[in-house]
């Protein structure tokens, strides 16, 4: 039986990453500020979402704000923050009759005192949630978070609780952020670029990738499917034949 996206219901991924790109370029073709880029990009947010819920997609994990976009002017920074605190403002009642699951992996320390509570208190509201699980990176690096986990496992070392010759590839996996959530089957990239962007290293070891010249404003329902049409007709093969 085919699903919305037009595929078989196993070929669907199960979890779906997105590198949100070209908010800034999406205004700047239509003498935009560069905000009202982020500001349609978040429109984009809600409907990649319903989309991934109709197509019945499990994991939905977005790239909303990295270490790096710190070093952006702090005009942007803050409007950035503002839009996600807005986000979460008038999205919660939404994301609760949706059933949705939310989550965020980062450094949440560094978000605004205000935003970072108002993220708390959606997460812990949806935390029992199971239609879907959308995973918000805020203040993400992929190579932070390994650097994280490698001092979290060095000091259980140190404790005496974790034994070196024991330390595999699920003792890595089990000390990052995503310890509770599947590797992505799917990574999109929005804009056309041809980067990763420090975004989820060591998890899409094995994802499929789609990079679509669409800009994240632009990206919609039939964008995300057809991304999931594309990777439901490729052979994944781990490293076999
Ligand atoms: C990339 O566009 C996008 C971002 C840096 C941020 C993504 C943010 C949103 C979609 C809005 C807020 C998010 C939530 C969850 C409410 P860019 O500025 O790098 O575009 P450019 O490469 O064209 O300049």
């Amino acid at each position: 039986m085919s699903n919305p996206a037009g595929v078989s219901a196993e070929k669907i991924p199960r979890h779906i990453a997105v590198i949100m790109d070209g908010n800034g370029r999406w205004a700047r073709e239509r003498g935009l500020p560069r905000i009202e880029g982020h500001r349609r990009g978040s429109e984009s947010v809600r409907n990649c979402t319903a989309a991934c819920m109709e197509a019945g997609v499990s994991f939905l994990t977005l790239y909303a704000f990295s270490k790096e976009n710190w070093q952006r002017p702090p005009d942007e920074v803050k409007s950035l923050m503002g839009l996600l605190d807005r986000f979460l403002a008038e999205r919660t009642a939404e994301i609760m009759e949706r059933n949705i699951r939310l989550r965020a992996i980062g450094h949440l320390d560094d978000l605004p005192e205000k935003t970072r509570r108002r993220l708390e208190t959606a997460m812990e509201k949806s935390a029992g949630n199971t239609a879907l699980t959308l995973t918000l990176a805020l203040s993400y690096g992929a190579r932070t978070e390994l650097a994280d986990a490698a001092r979290a496992i060095a000091r259980e070392v140190r404790a005496g609780t974790l034994d070196p010759d024991t330390i595999g590839e699920a003792t890595v996996s089990s000390h990052l952020y995503t310890a509770d959530l599947p590797d992505p089957d799917l990574l999109i990239r929005t804009s056309g670029e041809m980067r990763i962007s420090n975004f989820l290293l060591w998890q899409i070891s094995y994802a499929e990738i789609v990079v679509t010249p669409k800009l994240w404003p632009e990206f919609g329902k039939e964008d995300l499917f057809a991304a999931i049409r594309e990777y439901a007709g490729r052979h994944r093969r781990y490293g076999g034949i």
